[in-house]
C-alpha cells in the first residue's frame, strides 16, 4: 500500500507523538525513499538532507554495504543479551580502539547518544568517588533525565530544577560572549578558562568529578572554543585531578573532517568519550562509552553499576564493523575535510551576497550560518530561544520549497550533509541556500 505524503502526516499525527515541538504546531516532511544525501517523500519530491537527518546519518542513506552487514548478521544472530560473548561485539571494540584518541582503550555500548552520557558521568562520578559535573551552558548532550540536565541550552529549562550535581558554566562564543569583547579570540578563550577554574574553586575541586564538553560544539550552535580554550581546560583537568569527558556523539566518525572533533586538538586527552550517531549512521540504534585503561581497571575489581537490555545490540555492532569500514574504504574523513572546505569557501562567497550573514562557524561538515539583521551591531535575525521571527520562519519554508532539508533554529542554518556529499552536490545546497537568503535580506536593516 501507498500512501500519500499527506496521508502519511496525518496518520503519524493522529497515531505518534512528535519530540521536541507542540503536536499542532508539527508539520513533518515524509520520507519514502533514500539513497546518498537525497531522500524523497511519498509524493515523490526529492530533498537533499543538507543535516543527514539529524547528523547522523554520515555514511549517507541506504548504503549497501552497511545493508547487507545487517542483513547477514540478523540471520546469524539477531541478538544476545548483554552478558554473553559474540564475535560482532568484540570485533567493534577492537576497532574502536585503533580509531579513537590515544588512550581509550575499551567500549561500553548503549542505546544511543543520552545514555552514553548518561554511563559516562556515572562512571566518572562511580570512579573518582566526587560527585559534581561541569558543563558548558551552550552544550546538548541528550533528553534523559541527568543528560538533559547536562545539556546548557533552554531544551533543558523544561526539565529543572534537574540532578544536583551538575554545575553549569559558560564556555567560548566569540561573536557574542562578553568574555571576549575588546579581545582577540585567543584572549577571550583565556578569560573563559579563567572563569571555570574560578567555580571549579567556588565548587570545590575536590567534589568535581568531571569536565564534559563536546569534541567539537553541535546543535546549540558550533560555539567551538581554539587552542587556548583547550590547553587551558587540560591543565585544568590535570591540575585537581578531574576527568574529561569528551561528548563526540555529534562531532565523532568523520563529521568534523577528523575521526572525533577532539582530534583537532592532539594535546588534549579525554579520559572517558562519550559516542553514537556517525557510529552506525542510524542504521540501527546505538551508543557507547570508551574509557582509558585506568578507568577500564578500576571496573576490574569494582561492579559497573550499569546495563541495558540491548547494549552491545549484535545488529548494531555489526551496523557499527560496516560504517567504520565504508568510513575507511571510501575515504570518507578525508571527504569531509576537502569537501568541508568547498562549503566553506561556498558560505563565504554567500556572506559576500548576502548582508544577513553574520557569520560562519564549524568546520568540515559541521557548519553554521548565523543570520542578523545588521552585521555592525549583530542583532540576530531571530532572537535566542524566542518563537521563530516571519523571516527566519519563511527562510524554513522557502529552503523545503526548494528541496532542501535542514536544521534551522534560532537564527542559524546548519550545514552538516553525509561525509559522500561530491562537489556538485555541495553546490547545488549552496545555490539553495542562496536562493533562500534574499529572504532573509530583505529584512537586513544595516547599511
Ligand atoms: C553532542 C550530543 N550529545 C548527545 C546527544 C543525544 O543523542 P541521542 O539523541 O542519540 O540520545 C546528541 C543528540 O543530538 C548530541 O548532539
Amino acid at each position: 500500500m501507498t500512501s500519500s505524503h499527506a496521508d502519511l502526516v496525518r496518520r503519524n499525527k493522529e497515531f505518534t507523538l512528535a519530540s521536541w515541538t507542540a503536536q499542532d504546531s508539527w508539520n513533518p516532511l515524509s520520507m519514502a525513499r533514500a539513497e546518498g544525501v537525497y531522500f524523497w517523500d511519498a509524493d515523490g519530491k526529492r530533498y537533499i538532507d543538507w543535516s543527514s537527518q539529524l547528523v547522523n546519518v554520515n555514511v549517507g542513506h541506504g548504503h549497501p554495504h552497511v545493508i547487507k552487514a545487517i542483513q547477514d548478521q540478523v540471520a546469524q544472530v539477531a541478538y544476545a543479551y548483554p552478558g554473553i560473548a559474540t564475535e560482532p561485539r568484540a570485533r567493534l571494540g577492537e576497532m574502536l580502539r585503533e580509531i579513537a584518541p590515544s588512550g581509550l582503550v575499551k567500549s561500553f555500548f548503549t542505546n544511543g547518544g543520552a545514555d552514553a552520557v548518561e554511563n559516562a558521568m556515572k562512571m566518572a562520578r562511580l570512579y573518582t568517588g566526587r560527585q559534581k559535573v561541569m558543563t558548558r551552558y551552550r552544550s546538548y548532550h541528550g533528553a534523559t533525565f541527568g543528560a538533559m540536565t547536562a545539556g546548557g541550552d533552554p531544551r533543558r529549562l523544561a526539565n529543572e530544577p534537574g540532578v544536583p550535581w551538575v554545575v553549569h558554566v559558560h564556555g567560548p562564543y566569540a561573536y557574542r560572549s562578553p568574555a571576549y569583547r575588546g579581545r582577540t579570540e585567543a584572549e577571550g578563550d583565556q578569560a573563559v578558562v579563567d572563569q571555570i577554574e574560578e567555580t571549579i574553586q567556588f565548587e570545590g575541586p575536590e567534589n568535581v568529578a568531571a569536565i564534559l564538553l563536546e569534541g567539537y560544539n553541535g546543535t546549540s550552535g558550533v560555539m567551538q572554543g581554539g587552542e587556548t580554550f583547550w590547553r587551558g581546560i587540560q591543565s585544568i583537568c590535570d591540575r585537581y585531578g578531574i576527568l574529561l569527558i569528551i561528548d563526540e556523539v555529534m562531532s565523532g566518525f568523520g563529521r568534523t573532517g577528523e575521526w572525533f572533533g577532539v582530534n583537532h586538538y592532539p594535546y588534549v586527552k579525554p579520559d572517558l568519550m562519550a559516542m553514537a550517531k556517525g557510529l552506525t549512521s542510524g542504521y540501527v540504534p546505538m551508543g557507547g562509552v570508551m574509557v582509558t585503561e585506568p578507568i577500564a581497571t578500576h571496573f576490574a575489581d569494582h561492579p559497573l553499576w550499569g546495563g541495558l537490555t540491548y547494549s552491545a545490540h549484535t545488529l548494531a555492532c555489526a551496523a557499527g564493523i560496516a560504517n567504520i569500514e565504508v568510513y575507511k574504504n571510501e575515504n570518507l574523513i578525508e571527504n569531509a575535510r576537502s569537501m568541508g572546505k568547498v562549503m566553506r569557501k561556498g558560505l563565504m562567497d554567500l556572506a559576500e551576497n548576502h548582508p544577513s550573514i553574520g557569520e560562519v562557524r564549524g568546520t568540515g561538515l559541521l557548519q553554521v550560518i548565523e543570520l542578523v539583521t545588521n552585521r555592525e551591531t549583530r542583532e540576530p535575525m531571530s532572537a535566542w530561544n524566542q518563537p521563530a521571527t516571519e523571516p527566519m520562519k519563511k527562510l524554513a519554508g522557502k529552503l523545503r520549497e526548494l528541496g532542501m532539508n535542514t536544521f534551522v533554529r534560532f537564527n542559524w542554518i546548519f550545514c552538516a550533509p553525509p561525509l559522500v556529499v561530491t562537489e556538485e552536490q555541495m553546490q547545488e545546497g549552496l545555490g539553495i541556500i542562496d536562493q533562500a537568503l534574499d529572504i532573509t535580506d530583505q529584512s537586513y536593516q544595516g547599511s
